[in-house]
């Protein structure tokens, strides 16, 4: 059996990603492939248990490296009950935000060493890495927008990330524009500002020669 395909999408709050990752897990499906969604933090029950602690507003005190290595328990958890077995039994994995997030938001944002962080990520995941990453990029002002309205819509519950400073942000973004840069044959980065079905066709451009 060929390992399946392990897809993940990143970006900026309010990038569209999850509305992005739906679409295309539905059309593979509709095309008779094997698709398995799931989402970092959380995938897991132990995960959705850790993204509650990770992004409670009232958990501001949690410390720097606290935070980091929730975010990579959670991660471990998925990898090891959901994303490796999927792709040992051949299905596509779409992930919903992986290691690449922390690299920018724990790295570029809070300041970590990226050494830590993939030293981290080598117990967590155990040497996997996505085969394509979709970064949908938004500008700062554009994502500050969409939390603000997303968090009017669910509830501060999840606002945690989202309230950080606009410096944050921007080191963010930056830090995802300089991993694409740095390894374009594993990203495809789509600019997220247009209409969501203009930001699907061309994912689906963009993925038609990898999947
Ligand atoms: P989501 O709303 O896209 O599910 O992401 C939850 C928040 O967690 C988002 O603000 C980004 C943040 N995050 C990190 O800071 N580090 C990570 O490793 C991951 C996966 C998410």
């Amino acid at each position: 059996m060929p390992r399946g395909k392990f897809i993940t999408f990143e970006g900026m709050d309010g990038c569209g990603k999850t509305t992005q990752l739906r679409l295309l897990a539905s059309a593979l499906r509709g095309a008779g492939r094997e698709v398995v969604e799931t989402v970092e933090p959380g995938g897991t029950d132990i995960g959705q248990q850790i993204r509650r602690i990770l992004l409670d507003p009232a958990n501001a005190a949690i410390h720097a490296r606290t935070e980091l290595l929730l975010y990579f328990a959670s991660r471990a958890q998925n990898v090891a009950q959901v994303i490796r077995p999927a792709l040992d039994a051949g299905q596509i994995v779409l992930c919903d935000r992986f290691t690449d997030s922390t690299l920018v938001y724990q790295g570029c944002g809070r300041g970590l060493d990226a050494a830590t962080v993939l030293q981290l990520d080598a117990i967590a995941c155990q040497g996997l890495r996505p085969d394509v990453t979709v970064l949908i990029d938004i500008d700062l002002e554009t994502s500050l927008a969409r939390a603000k309205k997303r968090n009017a819509r669910i509830g501060q519950s999840e606002s945690r990330i989202d309230d950080e400073s606009a410096a944050f942000h921007d080191a963010v973004r930056r830090g995802y524009l300089a991993l694409a840069a740095h390894e374009p044959e594993r990203f495809v980065v789509i600019d997220g500002r247009t209409d969501v079905g203009g930001v699907y066709a061309r994912i689906q451009e963009a993925l038609a020669t990898r999947v």
